[in-house]
């Protein structure tokens, strides 16, 4: 990637963080229709050796750009939805049109998820706030353990999947694992809550590098997951 293109994705943190997710603290909805691609906060070679650049480029502009453009088109036909927001649609999700329904469960679940997960990888070394790491004390006994129980909730999604760490309606911290884009806050998730921390499991996220070895990416995940934003996200 050249400079020009490293130092436009840099300049654009500010902005893609704040209109996509909005105030911190909150996982607000993804923009509105129709959905565009958000800039990464990093270059795509910025993640490595954890995360390799070629990886980040095709998850990025290919498998990303992919579920936009699905869910935008599926969205095309169904005007009356194009003004509600992701999450709107995610809370309704068994309410809709079957049409819309797998679209938005599909793509509009792969644009939100990769949206929230981009902002959740950093190649800065980021500790959590002390309340997060108070809260990890209290619920798994540590942040190792927290993070041994994440990648072990991972490496348990047969198939595609995500593993999150959501804060539950009691407000308590919890590890939930879903099925191909399907995330906590869709009506029907079995596990509902807000998300504060997710890492993609599909095996688009990690195959050129890792090939089968799933474990050795979810124990080189944790070199690059941006505990600031995870502690924004923490309320
Ligand atoms: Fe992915």
């Amino acid at each position: 990637m050249d400079n020009t293109r490293r130092d436009f994705i840099k300049t654009s943190v500010l902005a893609a963080g704040a209109l996509t997710f909005g105030l911190p603290g909150k996982a607000k909805a993804v923009s509105e229709y129709p959905y565009v691609l958000p800039s990464l906060l990093y270059s795509f070679n910025a993640l490595e050796p954890h995360i390799d650049a070629l990886t980040m480029e095709i998850h990025h502009d290919k498998h990303h750009k992919t579920y936009i453009d699905k869910l935008n088109a599926a969205l095309e036909k169904f005007p009356d939805y194009q003004t509600k927001g992701l999450q709107d649609l995610f809370e309704q999700i068994s309410l809709l049109p079957d049409e819309l329904k797998v679209a938005v469960r599909n793509h509009g679940g792969g644009h939100w998820n990769h949206s929230f997960f981009w902002q959740l990888l950093s190649p800065e070394n980021t500790l959590p706030s002390a309340t997060l790491i108070d809260a990890f004390n209290k619920s798994f006994g540590s942040m190792d353990q927290l993070k041994a129980a994440m990648s072990k909730s991972g490496l348990s999604v047969f198939g595609s999947g995500w593993v999150w760490l959501i804060v539950t309606a009691e407000k308590e911290l919890k590890i939930v694992t879903t099925s191909n884009q399907n995330n906590p806050l869709m009506r029907d998730a079995v596990d509902k809550g807000t998300p504060i921390l997710a890492i993609d499991v599909w095996e688009h996220a990690y195959y050129l590098k890792y090939q089968n070895k799933r474990n050795e990416y979810l124990d080189g995940i944790w070199n690059v997951i941006n505990w600031k934003r995870v502690s924004e996200l923490y309320f």
